[in-house]
C-alpha cells in the first residue's frame, strides 16, 4: 500500500516565531510515528531553523523550489543540492503560482511563468541531488469548462517529467492542484479529485510502467480543509494532501493529518 503524504505548503506566510510555534504544536499532536508522511514546506529563507526545528521527530522538510543548475550565476535562486544540505526531503515543482505568466487574462494569478520544459530540468536536478520531488499539476477552470482537463494533464506530466528515467521515477510524487480550487474554499468533489488521481496514474504507467506507477503517491490540493479531507482521502487513488492556507494553522493541519488517517483505515 501506498504511504499517504499530507504536506503543509506555507508559501510566503508565517514568521520565524510563528513557524516554530507551529511546528512545536505540530510535534505536540502527531505523537512519536505516525502511519503516514508528514512535511511541512516553508519559504526557503526559513529552511534552516525549521530543520532544527523538526529535528528528532516525525515531521519532514520540503521547499518550495528550487533551480535547475548545479551552481552559477543565478542571482535569487537555490540549487537543489542546496535545498537537500538543508535537510529538506522534498521539494515542490511546477506550483500553479510559478507556472503561470503575469497577466490581465491569467486566471491562476501566478507570477513566474515555468513552463513545462523548466520545470522537467528542475526535476532531474531534484532527483540527482536525492530530493523526492513534488511535482504540481492541474487545469484551470477555464480549461475544465472548455473540456481540457486530460489534455492538458497530459501535456504537463509529460512535459513536467521529461528526461525522467523509469528508475528514477519512484522517487517521485505528484500533486493533482486543480488551479480553480487553490485558496478558493472551493475543492474538488472527491469524484472530480479520483477522476483526475486515476488519469494521472495511467498516464504514469504508461511513461513508467504501470507497476511503478501504482507505487507512486499523487497527492490532492486545492482547498483541503479538516471539514473536506476525509471524503476527499477515501478516493483510493488520493495518496495525501498538499495543504496552502490550511497548514498555517498548526490545529487544522493536524485535524487534516488525522482525516487522513481516518479515511485510509491505518
Ligand atoms: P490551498 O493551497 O490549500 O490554500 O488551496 C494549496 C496549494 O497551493 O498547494
Amino acid at each position: 500500500m501506498r504511504r499517504p503524504i499530507v504536506a503543509g505548503n506555507w508559501k510566503m506566510n508565517l514568521d520565524l516565531a510563528s513557524g516554530r510555534r507551529l511546528v512545536l504544536e505540530l510535534r505536540a499532536a502527531l505523537g512519536a510515528a505516525p502511519p503516514l508522511d508528514v512535511a511541512i514546506i516553508p519559504p526557503a529563507i526559513y529552511l534552516f531553523p525549521m530543520a532544527r526545528a523538526v529535528a528528532d521527530s516525525p515531521v519532514m522538510l520540503g521547499a518550495q523550489n528550487c533551480w535547475r543548475d548545479s551552481s552559477g550565476a543565478f542571482t535569487g535562486e537555490v540549487s537543489a543540492a542546496m535545498v537537500k544540505e538543508t535537510g529538506c526531503t522534498y521539494v515542490v515543482l511546477g506550483h500553479s503560482e510559478r507556472r503561470h505568466t503575469i497577466g490581465p487574462k491569467d486566471p491562476a494569478g501566478g507570477v513566474h511563468g515555468e513552463n513545462d520544459a523548466l520545470i522537467a530540468e528542475k526535476c532531474v536536478a531534484a532527483l540527482c541531488a536525492g530530493l523526492q520531488p513534488i511535482v504540481c499539476v492541474g487545469e484551470t477552470l477555464e480549461q475544465r469548462d472548455g473540456g481540457e482537463t486530460e489534455a492538458v494533464l497530459d501535456r504537463q506530466i509529460e512535459g513536467s517529467l521529461a528526461g525522467v528515467t523509469a528508475d528514477r521515477a519512484k522517487d517521485l510524487i505528484v500533486a493533482y492542484e486543480p488551479v480553480w480550487a487553490i485558496g478558493t474554499g472551493r475543492n474538488a468533489s472527491p469524484e472530480q479529485a479520483q477522476a483526475s488521481h486515476a488519469y494521472i496514474r495511467g498516464r504514469l504507467g504508461r511513461l513508467f510502467g504501470q507497476g511503478t506507477a501504482d507505487d507512486l503517491r499523487i497527492q490532492y490540493g486545492g482547498s483541503v480543509k479538516p471539514e473536506n479531507v476525509v471524503e476527499l482521502m477515501k478516493c483510493p487513488d488520493v495518496d495525501g494532501a498538499l495543504v496552502g492556507g490550511a497548514s498555517l494553522k498548526a490545529t487544522d493541519f493536524a485535524k487534516i493529518i488525522e482525516g487522513c488517517v481516518r479515511a485510509k483505515g491505518i
